[in-house]
């Protein structure tokens, strides 16, 4: 990769400004009749033209050649292709109630890059209708060489677990590393590079509306995770031209055109539609000072709204380090049930409502109104805890990607030599205590 990374601006959604070469940005309108050094503007809508201005996200791009120059698109088979199966709708097949989990997907043996390396875990919705997401794990080996992908289905939200990813976007570079994420918007072409080897980490794929910061609402003005942490790559760009190629996901399926150059060729931009990262380990975390825990809705981090007020189309919740003073309670999460479905993964450390199993790099999945919670050693141990001094939760980072449509496991994932067939065993030490009263 030739490309290096100009740094970063803060801020969340903001009309950001950035320029690699002096006087590449015009001043005072958007498409200039020439512009400076002789780059092409383009605009990069992310929302319908007419949004709210208080949703409306939009780039205008300042390139040296546009995105229009590429080969005929062809259907792509990635290798090794039995790792992968991208869905263009999930839910073809009845989806069990049973609570599903499975362990670390294996790092690769062979080669593979970060397209290669996808394995589609999970999904709801489509990518035509604009709702659901997309549940994907990735173990790669090596970086992406002259190949270049944009996502058209969804923006990607991308949780690594193990090893830095440098995202080489069109808009700049993002390093992300383990307890951080990054956003790829939708359409935002990009190229991974692996500076640690071996990584492996989760995908959410948005098909709805993008990812905002939730509303506060008695909480106040701060608190969760607060704009200013979040960090926008500054325009970088290369100019190179090679044999290179462009795979685009376009409706659930992969597709690849031959590229004379590479895309990352945008000097400078403007605008409210790029990508971002975030460092999970900045966010507030704000619980009961009294008794009881709030609904973990508490935890989360960015939000995907539905055209219902209040229901996302899917939430990214995280569970960090944090201390518990709650008086009288169940300290660890209570057994439950909900309405919405829960794809959960395991950045690092341990989770607190599992003694064991739950691996980093692990997954679960609790649909729509299947029973789980803490297993047998987990409630045991709470419910004789010592409760007039607190615990730390230390050294974790659990996260839950929850969707108001229930989660379809992909036929892939369901064969998968690492999903735990024996998971519900682990409630099944959960003794009765009652007996009625005489
Ligand atoms: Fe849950």
């Amino acid at each position: 990769m030739t490309i290096a990374s100009n740094g970063y601006q803060s801020g969340f959604g903001n009309e950001f400004a950035t320029e690699a070469v002096p006087g590449a940005l015009p001043e005072g309108r958007n498409s200039p009749q020439k512009v400076a050094h002789g780059l092409y503007a383009e605009q990069l809508s992310g929302t319908a033209f007419t949004a709210p201005r208080g949703q409306n996200r939009r780039s205008w791009l300042y390139r040296i050649r546009p995105a229009a120059m590429h080969g005929t698109f062809e259907p792509f088979v990635p290798s090794p292709a039995s790792a992968q199966t991208f869905h263009n709708l999930f839910g073809h097949e009845p989806v069990t109630p049973d609570q599903l989990r499975w362990d670390p997907l294996p790092l690769p043996e062979t080669p593979t890059d970060f397209v290669d390396g996808l394995c589609t875990m999970a999904g709801n919705g489509s990518p035509a209708a604009h709702t659901g997401v997309g549940i994907h794990l990735y173990a790669a080996n090596r970086s992406m060489d002259g190949r270049f992908f944009y996502d058209a289905d969804g923006e990607l939200l991308i949780v690594p677990q193990q090893g830095r990813l440098l995202l080489a976007t069109e808009l700049g570079v993002l390093e992300v590393a383990p307890q951080e994420i990054a956003v790829i918007p939708r359409g935002v072409r990009f190229s991974v590079e692996l500076p640690d080897g071996p990584s492996r980490g989760y995908v959410c794929e948005n098909f709805g509306g993008l990812l905002r910061l939730p509303d506060l609402g008695p909480i106040g003005s701060n608190g969760l995770a607060n704009p200013r942490d979040f960090l926008t790559p500054c325009a970088a760009y290369e100019d190179v031209e090679g044999d290179f190629e462009l795979i685009a996901k376009f409706q659930g399926h992969l597709w690849r055109a031959p590229i004379g150059h590479s895309p990352l060729d945008v000097v400078a931009w403007h605008g409210n539609y790029a990508p971002y990262k975030y460092d999970l380990r900045r966010f507030n975390a704000i619980g009961s000072i009294s008794f009881d825990h709030p609904d973990p809705s508490i935890f989360t981090v960015l939000t995907s709204p539905s055209e219902i007020p209040g229901t996302a189309n899917m939430d990214f919740a995280i569970f960090p380090p944090r201390w518990l003073v709650a008086q009288d309670t169940f300290r660890p999460p209570w057994f439950h049930r909900n309405v919405a479905s829960e794809f959960m993964g395991l950045v690092h450390g341990a989770y607190d409502a599992k003694a064991e199993g739950f691996a980093p790099g692990g997954c679960s999945l609790h649909n729509c109104m299947t029973g789980h919670g803490p297993d047998a050693a987990t409630f045991a141990k709470a419910s004789s805890a010592d409760l007039s001094k607190p615990d730390v939760i230390g050294d974790t980072m659990a996260f839950m990607f929850e969707t108001r449509a229930v989660i379809a496991p992909t036929r892939q994932a369901m064969d998968a030599g690492h999903r735990q067939r024996d998971y519900q065993a682990c409630w099944a030490g959960l003794q009765k205590h009652f007996s009625t009263p005489a």
